[in-house]
């Protein structure tokens, strides 16, 4: 926000020392880090927040999926609170909340696996009250201005929370679904996958996942985006204690595969 505050400066008074005609080339950056699908991995988040801060970067958004799979969601969500973090909810937290009638099949997977269910049962259990009452407070989507460019926050896509904007689709589906939105940015998460993609001068990004990600990079991923007169968006990958976090799935019962998949980055 500092940062932001003194850039936005800088340029009003280069406005005013040219008479505030304002034709000349308008510099506003803003340097912001998006993480999403933390899904409990506190080792995973904290070690991103330390490079994040090494990074410099004051600004960060979520997109959801704070909870679900590894064994910290009450610390993942305190922290995440603590820090003050803005962001939005995701289909994982959502089922959690259990909201609607069937939340596996509505919000999950219908064809979820014996071992998904049993995660899934032991998170239900496992979030307390003050975790519930953070996660309620999630707003579904959000939207932005920064300087000239707008950006849009979905967990899965601007048609469904649960939607997989995936790496695999061509270009033609990518500018459809820019298209549905007047923002300029749309930020996606939920496929654990990071994506940048610009296509007809607007942008398709995804962070890819802190907590779990699945393309087979077990280092844990957020993005990083300026914004000035371009965009310019960066992938970092993270490595963190990769050991406690398998350590807690044991000690809390969870699934022993679902350690042997954060070690692989897939599923
Ligand atoms: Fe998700």
């Amino acid at each position: 926000m500092a940062s932001e505050f003194l850039l936005e400066r800088h340029f009003f008074t280069n406005l005013h020392a040219s008479g505030g005609a304002g034709h000349e080339r308008v510099w506003i950056m803003s340097r912001l880090a998006i993480i999403s699908d933390i899904h409990g991995n506190l080792p995973a988040l904290e070690a991103v927040l330390a490079d994040i801060q090494a990074q410099g970067l004051e600004e960060v958004y979520h997109l959801g999926d704070l909870v679900g799979y590894n064994p910290f969601p009450n610390e993942t969500v305190a922290l995440v609170a603590d820090q003050g973090i803005p962001g939005i909810t995701g289909n994982y937290d959502q089922a959690v909340l259990a909201l609607v009638p069937d939340p596996i099949g509505e919000l999950l997977n219908a064809k979820i696996t014996p071992m998904g269910k049993e995660i899934y049962a032991w998170t239900v259990r496992a979030v307390t009250a003050q975790t519930r009452e953070f996660l309620l407070r999630q707003p579904r989507e959000r939207s932005l201005a920064k300087g000239k460019w707008r950006l849009r926050l979905t967990h899965g896509s601007p048609r469904h929370i649960r939607d997989y904007v995936r790496p695999s689709w061509p270009e033609a589906m990518v500018a459809d679904l820019l298209g549905e939105i007047d923002e300029d940015i749309l930020l996606t998460g939920h496929t654990h996958i990071p994506v940048i993609r610009p296509v007809n001068g607007k942008w398709l990004l995804n962070p890819g996942s802190v907590g779990f990600p699945k393309d087979g990079n077990p280092l844990a991923s957020y993005l990083i985006l300026e914004l000035a007169d371009d965009v310019r968006a960066t992938i970092r990958r993270v490595p963190y204690d990769i050991e406690r976090t398998i350590a807690a799935i044991r000690a809390q019962g969870l699934p022993a595969k679902a350690g042997e998949d954060l070690r692989v980055g897939r599923r």
